[in-house]
């Protein structure tokens, strides 16, 4: 184990820049309610046209369908906590399939974290120049990733592999995924961290304040040669000596940063059978194995705001906003939100009143069986004996509407929700968070990238009180507080 999870997080001393040779970082995290924009549209992938699949957006309100070099700087606005960030971070969507008769629900936004990573290196860390177009990960891909279900950063004659889930479970060893899984009709574990894995989880994430979360690493070596535009060929991983992160000759070493989207998986809890075997989510570009799970980025960062930070700034899990003498500040508007000019506005609503019956794009559900023969870029081989139904099948437990969960109004109920998106605040301490219960959310954030133990977990409240906190905290983001 490299990097302990707390202790960089763990004191205000820690603020300030560490030594050179330590890793530092600062989460950064955003204000308002869900998604920047939602809709067709990916100026990195489709400029100028709509894009295949539907996507979430975060930050800068000058996003559309061709984004170009400093044009995000002109936002107007942004959901970011720093007031010079207008970077957009996207994602695709996440959908509720119900498994008795096939409508789909879109799952809201819980909250969304950017972990910025500055690692420790023998290169200069410096700022995104603005209009760097990053993507990871694959979106045709139904196939589970060649390194299996942990994570790989570091070129190093392994396979990389960014993209994980991290489902938290009140019950720490309740397995993600059957045991023995290949991959190819359900997921695989991560070998050093229970709670994680490649694949959608087959079990209900159903930690405290902390539902099914999806991660995604972005590399950290930019190559000019390519330009800021050639998303396909312009970025690097490390490689890794004597505990430095170090990029490629003719390479500009920039941020790590790493998606935490953690999504209201909770609000369906009673719709679906939990027989261990399947699963009832999709991505909106009809994936049902989780594996083309992906990320975008458009640098639209003040320069010399983020090179302050990076150079002065270790807030850790405290927050990027807490650090000091930030250039141009913090941003106070909590309502930053732009709206996408596509085919389907009751998609990209940020509560929807009812569900669909097909994907925006009309994509098809494929995957672990789904979708058949043709149904993508994948099928399920022939000569493997699946190791789950070949479709939902159980009756759903459901009987609640979805609907009306969305709707279900608790105003008088204590105790208080967090803030919206806000996230829960770190133990000061691990002390603290010994007998804390926001610990659960902590332990299994990030920092555990690169370490090989998963730290305790502290006991989480009944189940049923999580999910009515999870319908409040709905609530309060659809504005319908009475
Ligand atoms: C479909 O199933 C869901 C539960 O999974 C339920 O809430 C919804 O009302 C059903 N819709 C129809 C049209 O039966």
């Amino acid at each position: 184990m490299r990097f302990n999870t707390l202790a960089s997080a763990a004191s205000l001393a820690a603020l300030t820049a560490a030594a050179p040779n330590e890793r530092t970082f600062a989460v950064l995290r955003f204000n308002g309610d869900g998604f920047m924009t939602e809709g067709r549209l990916d100026p990195i992938v489709n400029p100028g046209e709509l894009s295949a699949h539907h996507h979430g957006i975060m930050g800068g309100s000058n996003f559309g369908k061709t984004v170009n070099k400093e044009d995000l700087l002109d936002s107007k606005c942004t959901t970011a906590k720093i007031a010079n960030d207008k970077s957009n971070y996207w994602v695709p969507t996440l959908w509720f399939q119900s498994p008795t008769n096939g409508t789909l629900y879109k799952v809201p936004l819980w909250y969304m974290n950017v972990y910025y990573f500055f690692e420790p290196t023998d290169d200069k860390v410096v700022a995104f120049p603005p209009g760097l177009k990053m993507l990871v990960g694959d979106p045709a891909t139904r196939d589970a990733p060649k390194f299996g279900g942990g994570t790989n950063l570091i070129k190093n004659g392994k396979p990389i592999q960014p993209i994980q889930f991290t489902c938290p479970r009140k019950d720490n060893n309740a397995p993600l995924y059957p045991a023995n899984s290949n991959g190819k009709m359900a997921g695989m574990a991560d070998p050093n961290n229970k709670g994680a894995g490649a694949g959608f989880p087959m079990v209900e994430c159903d930690g405290f304040a902390s539902p099914l979360r999806q991660d995604i690493h972005f590399p950290s070596c930019y190559n000019p040669e390519a330009g800021l535009d050639d998303y396909k060929n312009n970025m690097a991983w490390p490689t890794e000596e004597n505990w430095k992160q170090n990029c490629p000759p003719g390479h500009v070493h920039v941020p790590h940063i790493f998606y935490e989207v953690y999504w209201n998986t909770p609000l369906f809890v009673n719709e679906w059978s939990h027989d261990g075997t399947s699963q009832p989510f999709v991505f909106s570009n009809g994936d049902a194995t989780g594996y083309s799970s992906h990320g975008d980025f458009l640098a639209g960062w003040d320069v010399k705001t983020l090179q302050t930070i990076i150079d002065t700034c270790n807030a850790g899990d405290i927050g990027m906003d807490k650090c000091p003498n930030i250039p141009g500040g913090l941003n106070t508007d909590n309502d930053c939100h732009i709206t996408v000019d596509d085919d389907d506005a009751m998609a990209n609503s940020r509560v929807m009143t009812s569900g669909m019956q097909k994907l925006p794009g009309n994509n098809k559900i494929t995957g672990w069986g789904k979708g058949g023969v043709d149904g993508g870029s994948v099928s399920p081989p022939a000569d493997e004996s699946p190791v789950g139904p070949v479709a939902p099948s159980a009756p759903s437990a459901a009987s609640v509407p979805i609907k009306a969960a969305v709707a279900k109004e608790q105003p008088n109920a204590a105790p208080e929700a967090p803030k919206t998106t806000e996230a829960p605040k770190a133990p000061a301490s691990p002390a603290e968070g010994a007998n804390g219960d926001m610990k659960t959310v902590w332990d299994v954030v990030t920092v555990t990238d690169y370490t090989t133990e998963f730290g305790p977990e502290a006991t989480a409240p009944a189940k049923r009180e999580v999910h009515d906190h999870m319908a409040r905290h709905i609530n309060r983001r659809g504005g319908r507080r009475s």
